[in-house]
């Protein structure tokens, strides 16, 4: 069973190709984490998928329905969300204002508040910061309000960029926690993830990146692979990175 295809997609910033022919098969109720080096196009990635780059060729598949040409719009009432890298809070906003944000395709108040108080649920921290301005959150509760907002359009596939990122361990692990119940509840979620160690508590499955290429595909396993470790999740630059492992691999 497969909920969202990519299939051959090439995609890239007008002349900039940056994705040359990647294939992934995401499973519903699953975690799928992409990981690879700077650049690989991890976000382009994810970005080809809510249609906020340019695809040339290849195909987005989701529910069975080819989604390519879709506006970003009609794909959020399909029931995909994103939640942007870097915890992109609206500041000048209340966290309640935030989350009613999220929402903003339903025009059932009533449904908007059940919807809130669902949301706050899995986020108790936020509910005490209701009326708040969102810069006055911690750095794991705007990340959490990033999250909750994307909830608030009750998703059923949610983007995730680099979720953990600047996050202090304590809070990654709560945040991490967050998302496996999330799609407990039934949500499948499709991210990207820099750090080594959360990629091996979270992820079901792994697409390893690189080059705008799918690398390699698999269970958590993957990451046993001492070489896989060490080039991908080392936190090692671009060039140097592909190593012999990969070479045996591609070659
Ligand atoms: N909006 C954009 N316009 C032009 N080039 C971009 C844009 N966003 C990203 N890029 C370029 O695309 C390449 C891949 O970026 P990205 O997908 O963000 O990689 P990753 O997330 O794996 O680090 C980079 O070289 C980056 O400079
Ligand atoms: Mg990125």
């Amino acid at each position: 069973m497969t909920l969202l295809s990519l299939k051959g997609i090439e995609s890239g910033y007008g002349k900039l190709q940056i994705l040359f022919g990647v294939d992934m098969d995401i499973r519903p109720g699953k975690i799928s984490v992409i990981i690879g080096p700077n650049g690989a196009g991890k976000s382009t990635a994810l970005k080809s998928i809510f249609n906020l780059c340019d695809i040339y060729k290849g195909s987005v598949v989701y529910k069975g329905k080819n989604i390519t040409r879709l506006p970003t719009h009609e794909r959020i009432g399909m029931g995909i969300a994103i939640v942007p890298q870097g915890r992109q809070v609206f500041c000048g906003l209340t966290v309640r204002e935030n989350l009613e944000m999220g929402a903003y395709l339903t025009t059932d108040s009533a449904l908007v508040e059940r919807r809130l108080q669902e949301v706050l649920g899995h986020f108790p921290p936020l509910r005490a910061k209701l009326s708040e301005n969102a810069y006055s959150l911690s750095g794991g509760q705007q990340q959490m309000l990033a999250i909750a907002r994307a909830l608030m359009q009750d998703p059923h596939l949610i983007l995730m960029d680099e979720p953990s990122l600047g996050l202090a361990p304590k809070t990654m692990k709560e945040i991490f926690a967050k998302i496996r119940d999330i799609v407990d509840e039934g949500c499948t979620v499709l991210m990207v993830e820099q750090n080594a160690k959360s990629v091996c508590e979270i992820a079901d499955e792994i697409f390893v990146l690189e080059e705008g290429r799918v690398a390699l595909h698999g269970g958590r396993k993957l990451l046993n692979d001492p070489q896989v470790k060490h080039i991908y999740l080392g936190g090692h630059g671009h060039k140097e990175g592909r190593g012999p492992y990969l070479n045996k691999v591609l070659t």
